[in-house]
């Protein structure tokens, strides 16, 4: 069976950039990625690519690629079911707010009432996709809802989960370490779903990447995968504290440890703490599942790694505080970056949210440089974790769309996102327009403290 129509629920991070690829390496499959929000879809079908709802470099001329050629954004939510025959569900799954296992399990909402939608319009058989990262066993809850509520057709189920990190999305989507394809394998059906999806990435991928499983080990390695990568900066940032302490240099630890081809060099660099939509809802995940089963070491195990990032974040902040002589009150600091890492508009759980948070209780004004992210959306992630009004808010936070407009005349500077444009700015000029002492807190080591000292500035890393 080849596939010749997909449709794609949820026009976010994930499905926008994954639908598109597809589409571009699949010209005869028909690709409709549709979304509840109107406003997005515009942006999706903006003629000018700078106005993509999302940044990710490179997406800009895939999109123009394949856009309107077998590519296609729409409102049409019901249209693209019926006449899609795979249909991917790319919802987000946020960490649940309320009642049962809230602050941890997944909300689930949105995938549920995506599964009734399709049940409710479909006329045909379909293969649904799980590619929103969801708790084990997902798939018999999905399962029952499209058999239950259905016109009587049938439905494959099969996990796909996306391994993509924004920022190198096209790269991750172009080149996969692996494709993840679960699905029933003991059934006739089963087997020729498994089969349809395989033969959509084998238009460029390489068929010794593309890993078929069961279902729930394939639901279980998107959230593990996402735990043991977090789990990594977790250690790393656990040893820049004690490097602070000791004299030792984080820096030389990971890389005298990631030499060792066992334990390798990539995720080893120390930060103020990992963000994104991903790291921290999938292990609170995990945790809730390990609970929910009575494993509570296992459990306890995995939430250490996420009580050291909130401690990194905070450990920072107050690390400003006390150098500024124990009081922030009335002074500026300026922050260079505000998106959870660089390359991304994206700030969902950056740490600079909850740094400005922290030093914004102890009333420091914050002025705030992203070349991505704007005002409106660093109001919205202050005024979304409900620490004090809104107005307070805007009164404590100023965004600046000129880096030197942000630093000049502050007490401080601190690095939040390792953008590169950073390393190129006249850091002279800076410094001759900050206050004196004129400190840098560099969360993310990206800085040259040889270039700093010499010009006068107090510079201070993580963990050394
Ligand atoms: C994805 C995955 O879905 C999530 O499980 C994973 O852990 C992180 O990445 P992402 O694409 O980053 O989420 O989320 P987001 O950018 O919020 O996009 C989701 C889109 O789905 C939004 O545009 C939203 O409007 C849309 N949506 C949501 C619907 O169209 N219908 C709904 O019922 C709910
Ligand atoms: C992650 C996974 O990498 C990806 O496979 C999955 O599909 C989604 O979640 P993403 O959240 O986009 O991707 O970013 P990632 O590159 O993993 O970085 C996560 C956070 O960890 C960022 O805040 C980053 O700055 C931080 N980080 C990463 C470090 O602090 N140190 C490191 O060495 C690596």
């Amino acid at each position: 069976m080849k596939i010749k129509s997909i449709c794609c629920i949820g026009a976010g991070y994930v499905g926008g950039p994954t639908m598109s690829v597809i589409a571009q390496k699949n010209p005869n499959i028909k690709v409709t990625v549709v979304d509840l929000n109107s406003k997005r879809i515009a942006d999706w079908n903006s003629k000018d690519l700078t106005k993509l709802p999302i940044y990710e470099p490179g997406l800009d001329e895939v999109v123009a690629e394949a856009r309107g050629r077998n590519l296609f954004f729409s409102t049409e939510v019901d249209a693209a079911i019926v006449d899609a025959e795979m249909i991917f569900i790319s919802v987000n799954t946020p960490t649940k707010t309320y009642g049962a296992g809230k602050g941890m399990a997944a909300d689930l909402k949105y995938v549920e009432l995506c599964a009734r939608q399709i049940a409710k319009v479909s006329i045909t058989d379909k293969i649904v996709v799980e590619k929103s990262t969801l708790p084990v066993k997902t798939a018999e809850a999905i399962q029952n809802i499209l058999d239950n509520t259905g016109n009587g057709v049938d439905f494959q189920i099969l996990s796909n989960p996306e391994f993509l990190a924004e920022g190198t999305a096209m790269r991750d989507l172009a080149i996969p370490d692996r494709v993840l394809i679960g699905g029933d394998s003991n059934t006739k059906k089963g087997q020729k779903a498994i089969q349809a999806l395989v033969d959509v990435y084998r238009s460029w991928v390489p068929k010794e990447n593309i890993l078929t499983t069961n279902i729930w080990s394939s639901e279980l390695s998107k959230l593990t995968a996402n735990a043991f990568l977090a789990q990594r900066v977790s250690s790393i940032n656990s040893l820049s504290e004690l490097c602070e302490a000791t004299g030792a240099n984080v820096q030389e630890v990971a890389k005298a440890i990631g030499m060792d081809s066992r334990i390798g060099p990539k995720f080893l660099q120390a930060s103020v703490g990992f963000g994104g939509s991903c790291f921290q809802k999938d292990i609170l995940n995990l945790v809730y599942i390990a609970k929910s089963l009575g494993l509570n070491e296992v459990a306890d195990y995995w939430h250490q790694v996420i009580l050291m990032n909130n401690h990194q974040r905070d450990r920072f902040a107050k690390n400003i505080i006390k150098t500024l002589y124990s009081t922030v009150n009335g002074k500026t600091i300026a922050f260079l970056g505000w998106a959870f890492k660089k390359d991304t508009n994206d700030t969902r759980e950056s740490a600079a949210i909850y740094v400005a948070d922290l030093l914004m209780d102890e009333q420091a004004t914050i002025k705030v440089y992203d070349p991505k992210v704007n005002a409106t959306q660093m109001q919205s992630d202050l005024n979304y974790l409900n620490s004090r009004s809104e107005d307070k808010n805007v009164a404590y936070l100023k965004t600046e769309s000129n880096p030197y407009m942000a630093m000049e005349g502050a007490h401080a500077i601190a690095v939040l996102t390792e953008w590169d444009e950073f390393k190129t700015y006249d850091w002279q000029r800076i410094y001759n327009s900050m206050q004196k002492p004129a400190f840098v807190f560099d969360g993310r080591n990206v800085l040259d403290r040889e270039v700093l000292e010499k010009i006068g500035f107090e510079y201070k890393e993580i963990g050394s």
